[in-house]
């Protein structure tokens, strides 16, 4: 089986290697994002293997079925940048469900982390053997409210670290997860309650036309003064120029983002000798109250190797039997696994 593999990064490469080998599936590795532009490169492939940030809309759906490419590998969770109405009935989407939630969740916390504890700033002051403490006076996570967004593999991992801070934690899902609100110190509220009551909100939902902006303007006028924002989800659940908006008039305290609603621009790539074309991105980074990170949350090495092997695993099953119980399905509602893996 031969595989193009678009978005190849340095880290990609072993755990690839290693299972694609041990399967019997030869991927040959593109630097470049998939795309119209980029779609031929496809020629020859039984499948495409793509991440976050390579674009899969109606147009690369349509050649890839027109070269005869019908499997499209998601070496993610997330699959908002496949046109999945499109994709009905014309190409097999899979993707890897799980492969850590912990390394997404811990991440969450570490930015937070770094963020209200000023590590961030400690870091670059006793560098330059300066060790004053001015400025970097932080506050206890100990007893304060977290409000969170999806509580699935991710969320739920994130809540039990919050609960292990001895953090209330105030939930929020289109579809609750069974037994998990005690009544006490996990309660499923509303959206208008989780944001009036948070002193932090992290998002774990995915992107959709419900969840799309879901912190702008308005959400953000129900929070509390001085709310520390998590995103580590999808950029665009993230209204960006409402939230600096929200920094410089203070009301929000801190952010922390690990994805950008203009991140493919951007994120994975070196800009380090560039002029900085995205104002809002600029604008965020400057402030001392921003982290970023470029879409790093997924990067630890259990993951990796998960990514690899699920992946490998979602080809061969599909070869074999026309089987991938990872196959995503418009038909079974676009947001979920495909139940039978025969939908078309
Ligand atoms: P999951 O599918 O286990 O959980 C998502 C939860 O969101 C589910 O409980 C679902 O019911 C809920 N949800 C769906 N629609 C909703 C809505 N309209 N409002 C509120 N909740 C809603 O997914 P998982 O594994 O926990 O991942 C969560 C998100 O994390 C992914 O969608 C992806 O965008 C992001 N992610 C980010 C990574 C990174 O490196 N930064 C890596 C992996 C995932």
């Amino acid at each position: 089986m031969k595989i193009a593999f678009f978005d190849t990064k340095p880290y990609d490469k072993p755990a690839f290697e290693k299972y694609g080998a041990e399967h019997g599936v030869k991927f040959k590795y593109f630097e470049t994002k998939l795309n119209e532009d980029t779609v031929e490169l496809a020629q020859g492939y039984d499948g495409v293997c793509v991440f976050v940030n390579d674009t899969v809309n109606a147009a690369v759906i349509d050649r890839l079925v027109e070269m005869g490419v019908n499997i499209i590998a998601l070496r993610c969770a997330g699959f908002n940048n496949v046109d999945m109405k499109h994709a009905f009935g014309k190409v097999h989407v899979m993707r890897v469900p799980a492969y850590s939630p912990y390394a997404v969740a811990e991440h969450t916390m570490a930015m937070l982390l770094t963020s209200i504890r000023r590590i961030h700033k400690a870091y670059i002051r006793t560098r330059d053997f300066n060790f004053s403490l001015a400025g970097l006076t932080g506050f206890d996570l100990h007893g304060k409210t977290v409000g969170v967004i999806g509580t699935g593999r991710i969320g739920r991992v994130f809540i039990d670290i919050c609960r292990g801070f001895g953090m209330k934690v105030l939930a929020y899902d289109k579809f609750p997860a069974e037994g998990l609100d005690n009544g006490d110190t996990i309660r499923y509220v509303s959206t208008d309650e989780l944001f009036e009551k948070s002193d932090i909100i992290s998002l774990h939902c995915p992107l959709t036309e419900d969840t799309y902006h879901i912190i702008d303007e308005s959400s953000l006028a129900k929070c509390r003064q001085g709310v520390v924002i998590l995103n580590t989800s999808r950029g665009a659940l993230v209204d960006a120029e409402a939230l600096l908006a929200g920094i410089k008039s203070r009301k929000v305290g801190a952010a922390c983002l690990d994805v950008y609603e203009e991140e493919s621009d951007f994120f994975f790539e070196d800009y380090s000798g560039h002029i900085m074309e995205d104002d809002t991105l600029a604008r965020l980074i400057s402030m001392p109250n921003v982290i970023v990170s470029s879409h790093q949350a997924f990067l630890t090495v259990e993951a990796l190797e998960n990514i690899a092997e699920t992946t490998v695993k979602n080809l061969v099953d599909f070869s074999t039997t026309q089987h991938c119980a990872n196959e995503l399905c418009y038909r079974c509602g676009n947001t979920v696994d495909c139940k039978d893996g025969k939908c078309f």
